[in-house]
């Protein structure tokens, strides 16, 4: 697979294969931060309300966490015994004890019940993604599947709904209270002495005139840093997938370059973007730093104190305070980082949520469409283009029910692109394809794959038992009928000579050769049995007695008396051609010449085609 794991940083869901970065990917990632923004908002408006009432929850916890202030002086000044007599100092003491340990309480209830809705409303938000995803991936066309790697697929549904989970879970609340409870503490300690408040907050304008300096710009930076990253995944994912052809033409320097390229890239423009910054934001700590902070406040305080202007029972909690606000601005600080990266995430998921569908009509979800005439297929005046390469130029094709007819021409010709259009992995842009006189798009999926089965050069074995595997359209098939199919598809030799037989797990307990794949693909198509059967001939298998395995269980397949098939099958070599009904030659996406095996084989590039061809 190529290294199209980028996501795409423009709403039209496209890919850049590219995996250098240049100057577009620059100048995108403030268009990308800015959309990402958007994304969030937009996938987030499902559960608003429940984040406005944890909003509001967090508000009251904020305002509520002065309470403990307020007893703190209280208690102070009972304990310094400013209260008068010493009976009434124990009574006041006791009553300023309750008083903070009740509103300390009182302010942690209600934080974790915000914090509770706000888990609740991004479970319910997660459950929400994954099945809106899921009904897209469901009725995304196949082709889609077949340019979109698999890793993209996985990031959007497990990690990109992870990072979502933790700003929706976490945001709403936790930066309403770095926002409010300063405010609030701060309010107060001006309430109790405006001095003390003025030393309590004198060195935030460093840090925060230092902190201003080096955020700037951090939005789009965060996005590019995601881009880059998703230059460096991407080219791993290449370099892996790819690794024992790489390794077997002695290329690993080559391939690896690619890797090592995007991960100093993305090296250099890490250290050049992050080294200044922590200077900076190394300085900008020492302003709000525990000592720096007690100094100012407890060693001014005190001479404010001296000088009459301040009394001693207010210092601790001012001190206390001071110490309190910087942490919110962290908080602040890690939030606004966690929504660059959730933002980025939002941007996948919406990109998955945007992926072309399927049409389907709601109404013949569940029966046979209405109409239906025997098992004939109509190819009319058909075109398809992958972006502006025209691979089906108006092809109109028909297929008479139960005959053969072999697809033949060129590499590039559009030989699979046709036969795929028929299994409906992607719409034609113009015209229509019936079966049994029925546009495809009026078929409901399910009822489509159980009449039109395929059999691709890429057998697509899966990591299950060998049961599973062939059983994959036919769930309810018994062991009988398994075995039946294998050994229609020359394949249950084989499968008997494993130790687990039907449960062996492919993948894990065996491995199968290429042509073993293919004839357990064919026993699955035979399982099921479809009345119309597209075949995509492998080419690739050199051995003769695995091709003639091949060859027979192909023949099992397609010559079913009691239930004739309608078959188009993409021919590699003159033996399968030989005994077909029709065959279709096609040439730069057109039907350049058709007829019977007779009438074709005259054609010059009929005879072009099969020039040195032994079989
Ligand atoms: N996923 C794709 N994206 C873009 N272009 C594609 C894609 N698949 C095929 N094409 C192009 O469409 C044209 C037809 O391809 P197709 O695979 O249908 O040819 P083919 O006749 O099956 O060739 P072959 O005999 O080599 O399998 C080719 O020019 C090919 O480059
Ligand atoms: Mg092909």
């Amino acid at each position: 697979m190529s290294s199209d794991t980028i996501q795409s940083t423009t709403s039209t869901g496209s890919m850049s294969p590219d995996t250098t970065y240049d100057e577009r990917d620059v100048i995108s990632s403030r268009e990308k931060d800015k959309a990402g923004r958007k994304a969030f908002q937009r996938l987030i408006r499902p559960i608003s309300l429940a984040l406005t009432i944890a909003r509001i929850l967090a508000f009251i916890s904020a305002v509520l966490s002065v309470g403990p202030y307020i007893a703190l002086v209280w208690l102070a000044e009972a304990l310094l015994g400013q209260g008068g007599a010493q009976g009434s100092n124990e009574g006041e003491v006791k009553s300023a004890l309750t008083l903070l340990i009740g509103l300390f309480l009182a302010r942690l209830v209600v934080y974790l019940v915000a914090l509770t809705v706000s888990h609740f409303a991004d479970v319910k938000l997660r459950h929400l993604l994954q099945r809106q995803i899921a009904q897209r991936l469901s009725q995304a066309p196949l082709s889609w599947f077949s340019r979109t790697n698999s890793g993209q697929v996985r990031k959007a549904v497990q990690d990109d709904t992870a990072e979502i989970h933790a700003v929706v879970a976490h945001a709403p609340v936790d930066s309403t209270v770095a926002i409010v409870s300063p405010l609030a503490l701060l309010a107060y300690v001006f309430y109790l002495n405006l001095m003390l408040g003025i030393l309590a907050i004198i060195t935030l304008p460093v840090y925060l005139g230092l902190m201003a300096f080096t955020m700037r710009g951090m939005g789009e930076k965060t996005a590019e840093m995601d881009t880059r990253l998703g230059h460096v995944s991407a080219t791993m994912v290449e370099f892996v997938t790819g690794i024992s052809v790489v390794k077997a033409f002695g290329q690993t320097g080559q391939a690896h370059a690619r890797y090592d390229r995007a991960t100093k890239d993305f090296h250099k423009f890490y250290l050049a973007w992050c080294g200044p910054m922590l200077r900076i934001s190394a300085m900008s700590y020492v302003a709000i730093s525990t000592s720096v902070l007690v100094l100012v406040n407890l060693g001014l305080g005190s001479l404010l104190i001296r000088s009459g202007h301040a009394q001693a029972t207010d210092l601790i909690p001012t001190t206390i305070v001071a110490l309190a606000i910087p942490q919110a601005f962290e908080t602040l600080a890690n939030m606004a980082w966690s929504l660059q990266i959730a933002g980025s995430a939002a941007l996948r998921v919406q990109n998955i949520l945007n992926i072309p569908q399927i049409s389907q009509d709601a109404a013949s979800a569940d029966a046979l469409p209405e109409g239906i005439k025997g098992q004939s297929v109509d190819f009319e005046d058909v075109s398809y283009s992958y972006g502006a390469h025209k691979a089906i130029d108006h092809v109109s094709l028909h297929l008479e029910a139960g005959t053969t007819t072999a697809l033949i021409g060129p590499s590039g010709s559009g030989k699979t692109t046709l036969a795929t259009l028929l299994a409906r992995f992607s719409d034609p842009d113009e015209g229509c394809i019936r079966i049994g006189g029925v546009d495809l798009r009026h078929w409901p999926a399910e009822k489509l794959y159980r009449h039109v089965g395929f059999v691709l050069q890429d057998p697509q074995i899966l990591s299950l038992s060998i049961r599973d595997n062939v059983a994959l359209g036919k769930e309810d098939a018994s062991d009988e009928e398994i075995w039946q199919a294998l050994e229609s598809a020359q394949v249950a030799e084989e499968i008997r000579a494993l130790e687990h037989g039907l449960d062996t797990i492919y993948g894990v307990d065996t491995h199968l050769s290429g042509g073993q794949c293919q004839r357990l693909a064919i026993a699955r198509a035979l399982l099921l049995n479809t009345p119309v059967l597209i075949l995509d001939e492998a080419t690739a298998f050199a051995d003769p007695e695995s091709e003639a395995q091949i060859q027979q269980a192909l023949s099992a397949l397609v010559h079913n008396p009691q239930h004739p098939k309608t078959v188009l099958v993409i021919a590699h070599r003159p033996a399968s051609v030989r005994h077909v009904d029709q065959v279709v030659i096609m040439e730069n996406g057109k039907i350049s010449a058709q007829g019977t095996p007779q009438e074709v084989s005259e054609q010059p590039l009929y005879m072009a085609l099969w020039e040195g061809s032994a079989r």
